[in-house]
C-alpha cells in the first residue's frame, strides 16, 4: 500500500548547517554579512571589503586589504588550454551552460584543489576562484558572439576589470566608465552571498562528499540558472518587455493570482523575505543613479517596474501572501543599461555570488575536517511499502 510512513531510516537528517556568515531577517527585512549590514557594505564598503569578509570574517585592515588584493589581482589570467575549451560550444550556447562546463574544467587544471584537508589549499582554491570567474564569464559572452578575447588588465580594480573584458575593443581606446564601475560593485556586493540558498546549498552538499571545489562551484551555478532562483533577474526584464505598457499591468497580476496560470511576477516574492528584500532597496537606488548618470530619461521598462512596484505592493493578494519585490527586481535594468545582455544577467550573479559559494564551502571544508559528516537530507516516503515481484506473465 502506499501512504505516509514514518519509518526511521537509522540516521538524523545531516540537510542543514550551522553557519557564521550571513544572516537574514526575513520579516524584518534585514541581512548581515558577518554581523554588517548589507546597505553599510554597498554604500560605504568596497568589492575587496566584502569578499575578504565573507571569507575571513573580518573586514580587512588596509594591509590585510592590500594582500588580498594582490592574492586577488595576480591570479585573473586562465590556462590558455582552458580558452580552447569554449571553442568546443554550439555557436549559440547559454553562457551559464558554458559557465557550468568550463568552472568544471578547472578542477583539471587546478591539481592542488583536490587537497582539500591542506588549509593553504583550501584558501588557494577560494581566492583563485574569485579571481578567475570575471574571466572566465568575459570569455564566455565574448565568445558566444565570435568577439575577440580582451585579456584582465591587472591596473583595473574589480568591476572595472570585468567591464574592460566584457566592452572593450583590442582595435581602439576603451576608458571604463567609474560611475558604471561603482554601480557594478554595488551589484556585486548585494549578491555575494544569502545564507542557505538553493545554489549555496548544492556547493556544500557537493563539497560534503570532499570533491573538486571548483566542480562544487559549477554545481553551484548550475542551481542559479533556474528562473526559480537567479534566473529570475532575465525573467524579470522579459516579463516586463510581455507586459509592455502601464496599462497592461492589471491583466498581468490577474494572472499571476490565478493558480490556474503559471505565470508568477518574476522578482516578487521570496522563500525567506515576507516584507521588502534589502537589497532590493539598494538596487532600486542604484538603478535610478546609473539611469540618470547615462541621462537615460524615461527608460520604458523601469517606468513599468515602478508601477507593478507601487500597486501589486498596496495589493491585499500580495501584501497578504508578503510578496515584495527582491533583489532581482531592478537588477535587470540596470545590468541592461550597463550594457549587460539578457542572457549574461545570471552569469554576472554566478560572479559575485562566488564570493558566498566559497566562504560557505570553506566554513563546511572545515566543519568536515572536524567531523567529517557527507549531507544525507531525510525524506518524507510515500511510495509503496514491500510487495511480491509480478512475473511478465501475470502483468495486465
Ligand atoms: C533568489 O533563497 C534565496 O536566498 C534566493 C536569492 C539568493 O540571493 O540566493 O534571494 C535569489 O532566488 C530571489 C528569488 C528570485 N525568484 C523570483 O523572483 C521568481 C519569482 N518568485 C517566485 O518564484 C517565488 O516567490 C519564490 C520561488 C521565490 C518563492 O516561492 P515560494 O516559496 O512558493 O513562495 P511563498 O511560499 O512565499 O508563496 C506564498 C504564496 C503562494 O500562493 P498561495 O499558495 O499562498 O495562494 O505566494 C504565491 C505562492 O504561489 N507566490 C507568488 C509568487 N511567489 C509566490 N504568486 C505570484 N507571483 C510570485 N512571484
Amino acid at each position: 500500500s502506499t501512504g505516509i510512513c514514518t519509518y526511521d531510516p537509522g540516521y538524523t537528517s545531516t540537510g542543514s548547517c550551522s553557519s557564521t556568515i550571513t544572516y537574514i531577517d526575513g520579516k524584518e527585512g534585514v541581512l548581515l554579512y558577518r554581523g554588517y549590514n548589507i546597505e553599510d557594505l554597498a554604500e560605504q564598503g568596497d568589492f575587496l571589503d566584502s569578499a575578504y569578509l565573507l571569507l575571513m570574517n573580518e573586514l580587512p585592515t588596509a594591509e590585510q586589504k592590500a594582500t588580498f588584493e594582490q592574492e586577488i589581482t595576480m591570479h585573473t589570467l586562465v590556462h590558455e588550454q582552458l580558452i580552447h575549451f569554449y571553442k568546443g560550444f554550439k555557436h549559440d550556447a547559454h553562457p551559464m551552460a558554458i559557465m557550468t562546463g568550463v568552472v568544471g574544467a578547472l578542477s583539471a587544471f587546478e591539481p592542488y584543489a583536490a587537497d582539500i584537508a591542506d588549509p593553504a589549499s583550501r584558501m588557494r582554491s577560494c581566492l583563485r576562484m574569485i579571481s578567475r570567474m570575471p574571466t572566465l564569464a568575459a570569455i564566455a559572452y565574448r565568445t558566444s558572439r565570435g568577439y575577440p578575447i580582451i585579456y584582465p588588465r591587472n591596473d583595473l580594480d574589480y568591476a572595472s576589470r570585468f567591464l574592460h573584458m566584457m566592452f572593450a575593443w583590442p582595435t581602439q581606446k576603451y576608458d571604463v566608465d567609474p560611475v558604471l564601475a561603482r554601480a557594478l560593485e554595488k551589484i556585486l556586493i548585494l549578491h555575494m552571498d544569502h545564507e542557505q540558498n538553493a545554489s549555496t546549498s548544492t556547493v556544500r552538499t557537493a563539497g560534503s562528499s570532499q570533491a573538486n571545489p571548483f566542480a562544487c562551484i559549477a554545481s553551484g551555478i548550475a542551481a542559479l540558472w533556474g528562473p526559480a532562483h537567479g534566473g529570475a533577474n532575465e525573467a524579470v526584464l522579459r516579463m516586463l518587455e510581455d507586459i509592455g505598457s502601464k496599462d497592461r499591468i492589471p491583466e498581468a497580476l490577474a494572472r499571476a493570482k490565478d493558480k490556474k496560470d503559471p505565470f508568477r511576477l518574476m522578482g516578487f516574492g521570496h522563500r525567506v523575505y515576507k516584507t521588502f528584500d534589502p537589497r532590493a532597496k539598494v538596487m532600486r537606488k542604484v538603478c535610478h543613479e546609473v539611469l540618470e548618470h547615462l541621462q537615460i530619461k524615461d527608460d520604458a521598462l523601469l517606468d513599468i517596474a515602478m508601477e507593478l512596484e507601487n500597486v501589486a505592493t498596496h495589493d491585499p493578494y500580495f501584501v497578504q501572501r508578503g510578496l515584495y519585490p527582491n533583489v532581482d527586481f531592478y537588477s535587470g535594468i540596470v545590468l541592461r543599461a550597463l550594457g549587460v545582455p539578457l542572457d549574461m544577467f545570471t552569469v554576472l550573479f554566478a560572479v559575485s555570488r562566488t564570493c558566498g559559494w566559497v566562504a560557505q564551502w570553506k566554513e563546511m571544508a572545515e566543519e568536515q575536517q572536524r567531523t567529517p559528516k557527507i549531507s544525507r537530507p531525510r525524506q518524507m516516503y510515500t511510495g509503496y511499502m514491500l510487495r511480491p515481484y509480478v512475473p511478465l506473465g501475470d502483468r495486465y
